[in-house]
């Protein structure tokens, strides 16, 4: 099984994923794109000597991405703290096998805006008791996509928006690869 991975960012949700698949017998992750090139996803991938593409808006929009990206012929796509939203002829080329990844407890602070640090001071701001990720499919809305898998974990007294990005970080570490191979072969 071929795994597509999307990121934006630090990549240390690629970096985990990288690693989990590394000598998987059954699944393998064959590209990473990122729509940033300062992105340090881009620096794991090369260290994991993993093919790496950047593309630019229009190039995302006018299908050049789609392109290459079907050209690995991908089992599942994942996206890895990327921050686009997917345009339509992505999710209709591959139906049920785009994923997201979100720090947060969909349907609540999800939406174009809410990633990181705005998820976390959300949470406290609004003095939840409790946080977490919800891993979900992919459609043409941002983080609207069926959910997947969701795992809690507590808003503590002092948490700052760090504390708390920190623990969730955690989380998604410990759960994303897992649920990624679930999807994949059961
Ligand atoms: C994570 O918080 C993830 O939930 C969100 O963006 C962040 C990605 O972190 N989508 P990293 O780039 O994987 O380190």
């Amino acid at each position: 099984k071929r795994v597509v991975i999307f990121a934006s960012g630090s990549g240390s949700n690629a970096q985990r994923l990288m690693e989990y698949f590394q000598n998987h017998p059954q699944i393998r992750v064959v590209a990473l794109f990122s729509n940033n090139p300062m992105a340090y996803a881009l620096q794991r991938a090369e260290n994991f000597n993993l093919p790496a593409h950047v593309f630019n808006r229009e190039q995302f929009r006018d299908g050049t991405v789609l392109q290459e990206v079907k050209a690995y012929q991908p089992d599942l796509i994942v996206l890895a703290g990327f921050l686009w939203l997917v345009p339509v002829p992505f999710i209709q080329a591959f139906p049920q096998k785009i994923i997201n990844i979100h720090p947060g407890l969909l349907p609540k602070y999800g939406g174009k805006g809410m990633h990181g640090q705005h998820v976390h001071q959300a949470v406290l701001d609004n003095k939840e008791t409790e946080t977490g990720i919800t891993i979900h499919y992919v459609n043409e809305f941002y983080d609207q996509g069926a959910t997947i898998y969701q795992e809690l974990c507590p808003v503590q007294e002092n948490d700052t928006a760090e504390i708390l990005a920190n623990r969730v970080l955690q989380l998604e570490h410990e759960h994303f690869p897992r649920i990624v191979e679930k999807i994949l072969i059961g």
